[in-house]
């Protein structure tokens, strides 16, 4: 059975320990665009505009906020974002001019968020929200074939949650999602591309480093946190994958190795 975990904690991982750098407002009922009882808006470096979170959305934490400082000028790109959430980072990188951006993820609420932010700013054309649906969960389930984009972005859920860990909120069973992600990244990159994801330290870029070595796939370390000395509650909620000493969040950009190195 999976045990739900309190809201607060949702917000995962190492959250706790650096502190939220955003304010969290209850949403006014004297809006023009109609949101479920519940949503909050939240205020994000870099985004000049507030962030509607619906109910039951990730709400933007400091992994969320480090993969949007890393994501680069988009103009012209066609952008994945996969595990959208309330949409931060698909709603950056349309700010940054992308053509087009797919925003996925596996909560219904999430598609609605990010649609609703975008309509919001009236980008709603250039993006197109997918929900995952099916048995299917792998990270590309709800492409066509042949899709393909010049960036991907990806801020997973951090923590394998199998077994007894099976409690934790917004887990990675066996990290399947993540391996999914690197196993069919070639197969939906154009020729250029890459992808952007927020991971932590030292563990979990360690299975990163381990799962791109075996897809023959490239890790170059885009921006790394502070460390962060994690709570014991947390290191539990990791279910031990956290180290008890020190841990980081860290943006890694990967790449096929066929595509040689790219500029910084
Ligand atoms: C850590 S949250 C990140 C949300 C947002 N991108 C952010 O940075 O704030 C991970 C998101 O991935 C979604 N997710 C989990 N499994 C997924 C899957 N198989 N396909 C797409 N999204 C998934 C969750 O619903 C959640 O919204």
């Amino acid at each position: 059975m999976v045990r739900r975990y309190p809201r607060s904690a949702g917000a995962l991982c190492l959250l706790g320990a650096v502190g939220l750098a955003f304010v969290v407002e209850r949403r006014s009922s004297a809006s023009s665009i109609k949101v479920p009882p519940g949503t909050v808006t939240v205020r994000v470096p870099g985004l000049a505009f507030p962030l509607l979170v619906l109910p039951t959305v990730y709400s933007p934490g400091e992994d969320s906020l480090q993969l949007a400082s890393a994501i680069p000028s988009c103009k012209g790109l066609d952008v994945l974002d996969i595990g959208t959430g309330s949409g931060i980072q698909a709603l950056v990188a349309l700010e940054r001019g992308a053509r087009r951006v797919v925003a996925t993820d596996i909560n219904r609420a999430a598609v609605d968020a990010v649609r609703l932010n975008a309509r919001s700013q009236g980008w709603e054309d250039r993006l197109n929200a997918r929900l995952v649906e099916g048995a299917a969960h792998g990270a590309y389930a709800p492409l066509h074939r042949g899709e393909r984009f010049d960036l991907v972005l990806c801020n997973p859920p951090f923590f394998d949650s199998t077994g007894d860990k099976a409690w934790i909120i917004a887990g990675d069973p066996e990290h399947a999602l993540l391996r999914s992600l690197l196993a069919g990244l070639r197969e939906h990159l154009k020729p250029a591309g890459g992808m952007r994801i927020v991971f932590w330290g030292p563990r979990g870029i360690e299975l990163l480093e381990s799962i791109a070595a075996g897809e023959r796939l490239r890790l170059q370390s885009i921006s790394k946190s502070p460390d962060i000395v994690p709570s014991p509650e947390l290191v539990g909620m990791s279910g031990g994958e956290l180290d008890s000493a020190r841990s980081w969040l860290e943006v890694v950009e990967i790449t096929p190795f066929e595509a040689g190195p790219r500029p910084p």
